[in-house]
């Protein structure tokens, strides 16, 4: 039955994609000082970044073909995943900054922003309910923003950014009835970190009160909080730093 106990509950993986992210290293840091921590699988682009025991990482492209083979090398995982973060997502790099109005819209930073935001995500996705599926619950987390909200947009700009979240989001809520059918024991939830300071969110940082500019450590706390609170059965989800659910 879906959250029903394993026959060992100490065998625990916690997988992390994106794992160069600013806030994925915050958790790793977090995850492997904790005694039972249990095991830390990172997939990021990048290599290691620190040698360490404790973390297992494997380098990816993020191209299908290499998405499909880095999961099913991590098959030998199997029934031990119970959490699952992707980080995945850029909200300008060198070459690119967010749009102010529709004529900084260009086909480039459409395509760069929803590859990263978007397509990675969905792709990993798309091959990870044969790793997940079985007794344990485990919890999927993708990185959103509440920028993504439909709902909530209030200010405009930032075009392709907000677009990808979005797609992100119904990316979310669709993939997770399907998850129901064939990976009832998952969880899949779109997560707003608030705004935590990296270099994602640098450039932006001087409107943003002091007390609600997280630090990583802090913002990965209330991550993995948010993530124990979610009970086998609820998914779907969009949710925000507090726990509380994000208007769509
Ligand atoms: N910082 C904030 O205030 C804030 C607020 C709301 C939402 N978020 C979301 O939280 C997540 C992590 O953000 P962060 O602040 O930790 O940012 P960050 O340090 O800049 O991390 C960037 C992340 O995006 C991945 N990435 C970069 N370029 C990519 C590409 N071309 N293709 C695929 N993946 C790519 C990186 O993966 P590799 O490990 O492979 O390098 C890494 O996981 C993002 O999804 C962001 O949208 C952040």
């Amino acid at each position: 039955m879906a959250g029903s106990a394993t026959k060992d509950d100490t065998d625990r993986t916690t997988l992390i994609i994106g794992a160069g992210s600013t806030l994925a290293g915050a958790l790793i840091r977090q995850l492997a000082a904790e005694a039972d921590g249990g095991r830390i699988v990172a997939i990021s682009r990048r290599p290691a970044p620190t040698p360490g025991a404790a973390v297992h990482w494997i380098t990816c492209d993020y191209s299908e073909q290499h998405i499909a083979s880095t999961c099913a090398k991590l098959m030998t995982y199997q029934g031990s995943v119970q959490r699952v973060y992707l980080f995945n997502g850029q909200l300008h790099n060198t070459d690119l900054l967010p749009e102010k109005r529709l004529e900084d819209l260009s086909e480039r930073c459409l395509q760069s922003i929803l590859h990263s935001n978007t397509i990675v995500p969905a792709l990993w996705l798309a091959r990870l309910p044969t790793l997940l599926r079985g007794p344990r619950h485990c919890v999927v987390t993708l990185l959103s923003a509440r920028v993504g909200s439909i709902n909530d947009n209030q200010l405009g700009g930032w075009y392709s950014y907000r677009m990808s979240k979005a797609a992100l989001n119904m990316l979310v809520k669709t993939a997770a009835i399907e998850y129901q059918r064939r990976a009832e024991n998952v969880s899949l939830m779109a997560y707003h970190p608030g705004t935590v300071d990296t270099p994602l969110s640098k450039p932006f940082q001087s409107r943003v009160p002091e007390d609600k500019l997280f630090s990583p450590q802090r913002a990965a706390t209330y991550l993995t909080q948010c993530c124990d609170g979610i009970k086998p059965g609820q998914s779907g989800l969009y949710r925000d730093w507090r726990g509380e659910d994000i208007a769509w």
